[in-house]
């Protein structure tokens, strides 16, 4: 496995790729690799000849009062498992390489961008998002990429933007990877105090049974309402708990305009826990 940390080495790389006719896959991360990635990488082996995995924790995505700063990292454990997994290529730039001097250029998505999710607490968030991953699409040229479903916005955001600029790269999500107990796989479950990881699960489970009463026939405003007092009750601050059509992610009342996502964002803490499901 070859770690590159400049855009030339790295187009050399995929170049010899490309000469041999063999196909790519990228699986853009911010490092701190748990299971939920190395999932995403074992998905990016099946789909392709070689996989490139990129670790970059992107600036841009983080607001000034965020957590840049304390953002996990776990490099030479991130190397090992990535090594263990047979990943050709880490592509690790600085950030100077990513955003050099005189850097002035940002995506700005709009659409499921603006849904009024993630968007309403992280305004920042997806032009900052939009722009790395834009980045890396470019840089490395793959058939495919590859990210998570735990960050569904995100996932949706990042769909319709390689679409708005003909980019020629599958977007793929891979569903979520949960601990034993529900716990979708973070690297900020980290941040968890012993007491608060016990808690953590209550948003899975709330999900369920949320999801469980509208498939009873139960109207999704009252399931939503029981749900989020449930949450609250156990100690969380709700950012958001919504219902959305799984596609457009456009509010949704009922079952009957589509299929429907529900999505959850909290605090617990200091840390800042979001998941979804599919109802
Ligand atoms: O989901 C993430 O880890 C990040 O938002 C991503 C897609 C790697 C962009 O920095």
């Amino acid at each position: 496995m070859r770690v590159v940390r400049t855009v030339a080495a790295l187009r050399r790389a995929t170049a010899s790729f490309r000469d041999k006719k063999e196909s790519v896959a990228l699986v853009p991360t911010m490092g701190a690799l748990h299971a939920g990635h190395l999932a995403l990488v074992r998905l990016a082996k099946r789909r392709c000849d070689r996989v490139v995995v990129s670790i970059f924790v992107n600036p841009a995505q983080f607001a000034p009062h965020e957590d840049l700063a304390s953002y996990p990292r776990t490099w030479d454990a991130d190397i090992a498992a990535l090594s263990a997994l047979g990943v050709d290529l880490v592509w690790a730039p600085g950030v100077e390489d990513m955003y050099p001097e005189g850097f002035g250029t940002r995506i700005e998505p709009q659409g499921a961008a603006k849904a009024g999710l993630e968007d309403a607490f992280r305004p920042h968030f997806f032009g900052g998002v939009a722009t790395v991953v834009a980045k890396l699409l470019l840089q490395v040229g793959p058939d495919v990429a590859i990210f998570g479903e735990k960050d569904f916005q995100q996932l949706k955001v990042i769909t319709a933007m390689a679409r708005d600029l003909d980019i020629p790269t599958k977007i793929v999500g891979l569903p979520t990877v949960r601990e034993k107990d529900g716990l979708a796989l973070s690297s900020r479950n980290a941040y968890l105090s012993a007491s608060e990881r016990s808690q953590a699960p209550t948003l899975h489970r709330v999900l369920k049974d949320c999801a469980k009463r509208i498939v009873a026939g139960r109207p999704v405003v009252d399931a939503l309402a029981v749900g989020r007092a449930q949450i609250e009750r156990e100690g969380f601050v709700v950012d958001y708990f919504e219902a959305r059509h799984a596609d457009t992610l456009a509010p949704i009342i009922s079952r009957k305009d589509g299929p429907i996502r529900l999505l959850v964002a909290t605090k617990l803490g200091r840390t800042r826990l979001i998941d979804n499901i599919a109802v």
